[in-house]
């Protein structure tokens, strides 16, 4: 299968796409990812990334296209595709269209939690995570077991430097300006399934819903 997995910052597609991509062997190809890692190796690509990201801005079209085309033509996860965060605008949608059409793999469905703009601030404040894994928790709703060490590794967990209360607003207008009309493209395309889940719940009733959804697809 091969799924884009849309929802606005702190709906909990990192920690659902996980969850996902185990259950359905494919690979899980997070942009905030990717860029981050960019961002940590000190490249060039990685101070421009980090000026977007750190305002709560989307990186350029064509540098993001550039990245990720890359990314998707490398994945080879047997259970398939599994993108978080990519595509982000519609632009950005077109080129993914094309490049899997030339390379006969096209989508099979776009799934979208739904989280209401209210619980955004108090998720992503709260978010803590493992430098080198990128495993994500939450002070109040995942916590780790130990006090702020991962679970795995004992590493101290972090803050994201965008995660900061008035970088999340500008992200979350950014949402709904720029990503959630790419719900509204597939949509009018009526090419593939928009699946939509309510994120508003706890993290498993939400893994339970996804599961479902994607399940029935493959069959
Ligand atoms: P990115 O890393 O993709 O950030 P985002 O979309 O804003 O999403 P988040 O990672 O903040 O949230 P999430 O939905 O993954 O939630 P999580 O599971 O962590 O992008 C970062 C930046 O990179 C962008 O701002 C942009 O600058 C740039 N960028 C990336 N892709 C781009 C693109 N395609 N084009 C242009 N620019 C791009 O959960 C959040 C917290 O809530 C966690 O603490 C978690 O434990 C907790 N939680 C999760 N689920 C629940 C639940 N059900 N109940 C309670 N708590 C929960």
């Amino acid at each position: 299968m091969r799924i884009v997995l849309m929802g606005p910052p702190g709906a909990g597609k990192g920690t659902q796409a996980k969850r996902l991509a185990e259950q359905f062997k494919m690979e899980h190809l997070s942009s905030g990812d990717i860029f981050r890692a960019e961002k940590a190796s000190g490249s060039a690509l990685g101070e421009e990334l980090a000026r977007y990201m750190s305002a709560g801005q989307l990186v350029p079209d064509d540098t993001v296209v550039r990245v990720m085309a890359k990314a998707v033509r490398e994945s080879s996860a047997p259970g398939g595709l599994l993108l978080d965060g990519f595509p982000r605008t519609v632009a950005q949608a077109e080129a993914l269209n094309a490049q899997l059409a030339e390379a006969g793999t096209p989508l099979d469905a776009i799934a979208v939690i739904r989280v209401d703009d209210g619980l955004i601030v108090e998720r992503i404040t709260g978010r803590r995570v493992a430098p080198s894994s990128g495993k994500v928790y939450h002070v109040k709703y995942l916590p780790p077991k130990r006090d702020m060490v991962d679970d795995e590794t004992g590493e101290a967990l972090v803050q994201r430097d965008d995660d900061k209360e008035e970088v999340v607003r500008e992200r979350l207008a950014t949402y709904h300006k720029q990503t959630a009309p790419v719900i509204g493209f597939y949509r009018d395309l009526g090419e593939l399934p928009v699946v939509e889940v309510n994120g508003n719940g706890a993290p498993d009733d939400v893994t339970t819903m996804l599961v479902d959804a994607l399940g029935r697809l493959q069959s």
